[in-house]
């Protein structure tokens, strides 16, 4: 039997033990897959326990996908821009290649869902923290038209920015915005990646930039997207989704890269779906 493991904390709300043996029966794998409750401070102790046990694969999930971008052998080209990862696999040499997925997952269920993709648009990224960071590479990578971050502090929005202008700004308008010049600005599509929704906080927004010509999508899901997402809803955006299919793309590919295997993502959202009742 082949062990895979997500890690995080908190972790008993994870779904991707779920998501990862529903795939394994679709594809008729035979794997565990637990949950594993690590403190940032246990991180490295843990990574390594988990390889002299010969685990095959692990989901970092948060706190924890910065610090372990610092623990793997090796990490790829979209880990290495997002400078976190979300998945480590282990190759028979016991080598670890770190990986994320956060950012795939997220470009790919908006082709799924809505046929929508980022190329030649207006983006507004909201939040400056992790979720927003883990995304950007895979935005920057569709050549939208231009990319805007607002954040609550404008600073984080800033650093988050120059760390990628150096390869970006040539080709894409990367730009922090202001307060002020938000008001004037018109985007296809807004992607909230504050953590408002989850701390049950207010997320002030101008009322303009939601619009029947703009996209609303939320990276979280349940209750914490259920304001930005009622908000979008009420002032008639083109289309409104929440992160769950997001969720379980970034899981198809890391199973996809484990086991050689693409899962059929449609059947296991539809089950979480009716498991969560959202
Ligand atoms: P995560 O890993 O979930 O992104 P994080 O790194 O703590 O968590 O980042 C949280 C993001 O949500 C930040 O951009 C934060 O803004 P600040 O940089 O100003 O803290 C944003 N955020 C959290 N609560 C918010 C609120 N009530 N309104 C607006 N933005 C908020």
């Amino acid at each position: 039997m082949d062990y895979y493991a997500v890690i995080g904390n908190p972790i008993s709300h994870s779904l991707s033990p779920f998501i990862h043996h529903a795939f394994a029966k679709q594809t008729q794998q035979q794997l565990k897959y637990e949950a594993i409750q690590v403190v940032p401070e246990a991180l490295f102790k843990m990574l390594s326990w988990l390889k002299e046990k010969k685990v095959r694969g692990i989901n970092i999930t948060l706190p924890l996908k910065r610090q372990a971008f610092q623990w793997v052998d090796k990490a790829t080209q979209r880990a290495r821009h997002a400078q976190a990862i979300n998945m480590i696999k282990f190759l028979e040499s016991g080598r670890s290649i770190g990986d994320n997925t956060d950012g795939v997952g997220f470009i790919r269920d908006l082709d799924r869902q809505f046929g929508f993709s980022l190329k030649n648009k207006k983006v507004l990224l909201l939040g400056a923290g992790g979720a927003a960071h883990g995304i950007l590479p895979a935005i920057l990578n569709e050549f939208p038209h231009g990319v805007t971050i607002w954040n609550r502090t404008e600073s984080r929005a800033r650093e988050l920015v120059n760390q990628f202008s150096l390869q970006w700004s040539h080709a894409i308008d990367l730009r922090v915005d202001s307060n002020q010049s938000v008001q004037a600005s018109h985007f296809d599509i807004l992607i909230n990646a504050t953590s408002a929704g989850i701390k049950k906080e207010h997320l002030m927004l101008p009322a303009h930039l939601i619009n029947p010509d703009v996209f609303c999508y939320d990276l979280s899901y349940g209750d914490a997207a259920s304001p930005f997402l009622e908000c979008a809803k009420k002032a008639h955006a083109r289309a409104c989704s929440d992160g769950l299919g997001m969720l379980v793309e970034q899981a198809a590919e890391s199973f996809r890269e484990w086991r050689g295997i693409q899962p059929d993502i449609q059947p296991v959202l539809e089950q979480l779906r009716k498991k969560l009742k959202i």
